[in-house]
């Protein structure tokens, strides 16, 4: 965390728009007035373990019951429904296969070429068997890590369920992330095996992954990966080595379609997730199996407030949070049907996502604010052209969305009667804390709305003291909830520095912070306001500007790098570096198109700068800290406002203006 960042903190303009929930919908919701909420969440601030233990009970399934709700002896190591057994790949699949569940379509899948398949909740649980049962035919047993390199196809999830089903932890790496990056999360956590595809598509393009496995694994990098499972997207030729490389096809088809589900504590690994920070390599979240299961079982019935017919579509990756929390687990565990798409809208096909909701009758649409940018700047046109009156509700994820925005998507997508569920959280949240609820809260447009009942937020000052109406401050939660992730994979230590120490409150009590600002309202509502650390979320994706300056400074050409963030109308945020070359190196338009491919082949191409700076110095501290503020204003076309006179240089300072 950077201290000269608190000066993002700031007031937003206040947002005068109410739109109270629906009658009918309210009539037939679950959570049906703003009352029944607030009785909720009192409740569960109350006696937070009676609150959890009985909806544990109630929600999940278990082979044996949980003895505590909650151990917060050894904060912030939390461990929760500690005692008890049970399998979230059964939670999702086998509890709905005894009744008229069982025949309804669990999961209808779109490939970006118009491919189509379907599978009930009978014929997925047969899938997932055949493939957990493959797992085991491999050597992969409870404990393996199992990464996942996958395009988005049915057997992306298959794989996630597979793995839960025999205890081995998955490790999803998002299929736009380059073979280095692959590479340093398979090392980082001991992979046993990959799961990848021979491509996928997208964007009417063919995108190879088995030869970004093969670079990964290339040169013994990562002893640990014994095996290699591919399944047949493309049809593209891929090299497969024997011994070490498998066909899905060949090596799942002929496997039982059963295979009894591993009874797991609650507190064994269900996955790690990597993601950005501000400091070092990318994190591995990790998420243990019934808190996780709870939280995004329960928090996808609340906030979709789902019904036995509808068709719910997320446009996330399975390779991000919201991939596996609200296309996956979330979802299947509540019994609903899930769309699961392999394409975005492309100029060939601008109307891609529109001609999906009236082709599958969806009722429920989840996607990023970037996408709705994108879509209001070509125009009403396009959506225009589909019959959505199928859609209820709409939500949106990943970055703060402008009320603009807000309002179109309201409009335009949403025929003026969806409401529209803004749901903060992050991966390592393991799900949505806080949003409206649609058939309760009534919306204001950029607001994400009230915490969710058992989630104690607050927006606080560096002391951890609650900060007054509508001042800015940083977003915490100040209680343990059974969702959040339990550590960092191999670095407690970076766990407990990195989430639960950069404030402590004189009381001596945990908070946890994970980089936001944001400001309450006098109606207690919540407006995020972004990062305020070192951490820059481009189209909804997460990325550290330390490992993109590591990228840069890797290249031969460059002596030393800055990244920062600019405000982007489409993207959220674009990235702006500024570099310095080593001696003799000159700066030019080849170079410029070189660092940006530099830095995708190291990372992935979200991560390439969209504007490259270069410069003959940076500005520094005397203690040689770049001051990440001023070149913040200087990307953003700013005054650089403040005090500079801890500037090392100052003629470094004009020399950037000019
Ligand atoms: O800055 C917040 C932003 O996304 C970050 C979390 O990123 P990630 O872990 O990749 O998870 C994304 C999907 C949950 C947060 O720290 N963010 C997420 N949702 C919102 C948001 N910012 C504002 N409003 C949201 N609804």
């Amino acid at each position: 965390m950077s201290s000269d960042n608190t000066n993002t903190i700031e007031s937003v303009l206040q947002e005068e728009r109410i739109f109270p929930p629906s009658v009918d919908l309210a009539s037939k919701a679950r959570i049906n007035s703003l009352d029944t909420y607030q009785r909720m969440f009192n409740e569960a601030n109350r006696d937070l373990e009676t609150f959890w233990g009985e909806a544990a009970r109630k929600e999940l399934q278990w082979f044996e019951p949980f003895s505590k709700v909650l151990d917060w002896t050894t904060p912030p190591f939390a461990r929760w429904f500690e005692g008890g057994k049970t399998n979230i790949s059964s939670n999702c699949l086998d509890r709905h296969l005894d009744g008229p569940r069982a025949d309804k379509t669990a999961l209808i899948w779109e490939g970006e070429p118009g491919d189509v398949r379907r599978f009930t909740y009978r014929e997925l649980h047969q899938e997932v068997c055949r493939a957990a049962n493959a797992l085991k035919a491999i050597g992969i047993g409870k404990g393996d890590l199992v990464a996942l390199y996958m395009p988005m196809v049915p057997e992306a999830a298959i794989a996630m369920l597979a793995c839960a089903r025999i205890g081995a932890p998955h490790s999803v790496v998002f299929g736009g992330f380059s073979a280095e990056a692959l590479r340093d999360r398979l090392i980082d956590g001991e992979a046993k095996a990959v799961i990848t595809a021979d491509g996928g598509f997208r964007k009417d393009k063919a995108i190879p992954l088995k030869s970004a496995v093969d670079q990964a694994l290339g040169e013994s990098a990562c002893p640990s990966v014994t095996t290699v499972l591919v399944v047949k997207r493309t049809n593209e030729s891929v090299s497969m080595e024997a011994g070490r490389d498998y066909w899905w096809h060949e090596l799942v088809a002929n496997q039982n379609t059963d295979c009894v589900a591993e009874p797991m504590d609650s507190e064994d690994r269900l996955f790690v997730l990597y993601t950005s920070g501000s400091t070092g390599k990318p994190k591995g979240v990790v998420h243990t199996t019934a808190g996780y299961n709870l939280w995004t079982h329960l928090t996808f019935q609340w906030i979709f407030d789902i019904r036995e017919d509808d068709v719910y579509w997320c446009t996330a990756d399975v390779g991000w949070i919201t991939g596996h929390s609200y296309i996956v687990y979330g979802p299947l565990s509540n019994g609903a049907t899930t769309v699961m798409y392999e394409g975005a809208p492309r100029p060939s096909n601008p109307g891609a996502f529109w001609e999906l909701i009236q082709k599958h009758g969806i009722t429920i649409f989840y996607t990023a604010p970037t996408a709705i940018r994108a879509f209001m700047k070509s125009g009403r046109s396009v959506p225009d052209n589909y019959d959505m009156t199928s859609l209820r509700l709409l939500g949106t994820v990943g970055e703060p969305i402008n009320p603009e925005a807000w309002m179109w998507y309201r409009e335009v997508i949403g025929g003026g009667r969806c409401p529209i569920v803004d749901t903060w959280w992050q991966t390592e949240t393991g799900g949505v804390m806080i949003s409206p609820l649609p058939g309760a809260t009534p919306t204001k447009p950029g607001s994400a709305t009230l915490p969710l009942p058992g989630v104690d937020a607050d927006v606080v000052d560096s002391e951890g003291n609650s900060v007054s109406v509508d001042e800015g401050g940083y977003l915490v939660v100040r209680k343990p909830w059974p969702g959040m992730m339990r550590t960092v994979h191999g670095n407690p230590k970076r766990f407990r520095e990195s989430y639960w120490e950069f404030l402590r409150p004189s009381d001596g009590s945990f908070i946890y912070f994970a980089g936001d600002g944001a400001r309450k309202d006098v109606d207690g509502y919540f407006w995020i306001m972004g990062r305020v650390d070192d951490v820059i979320n481009v189209s909804g994706h997460r990325l550290g500007t330390m490992e993109v300056e590591s990228a840069l400074v890797s290249h031969p050409a460059v002596s030393e790098a800055a990244v920062v963030g600019r405000p982007d109308d489409l993207k959220g945020e674009a990235i702006v570096a500024f570099v310095t070359l080593e001696n003799k190196r000159v700066a030019s338009e080849s170079l410029l198109k070189d660092l940006r491919s530099h830095v995708g082949q190291e990372i992935g191409p979200i991560a390439r700068p969209d504007e490259i700076r270069f410069s003959e110095a940076l500005p520094k501290t005397r203690s040689g800290k770049i001051m990440r503020r001023i070149l913040r204003a200087l990307a953003s076309g700013e005054e650089v406002s403040g005090d500079t006179s801890t500037l090392e240089d100052r003629s470094v300072l004009d020399r950037l203006r000019a």
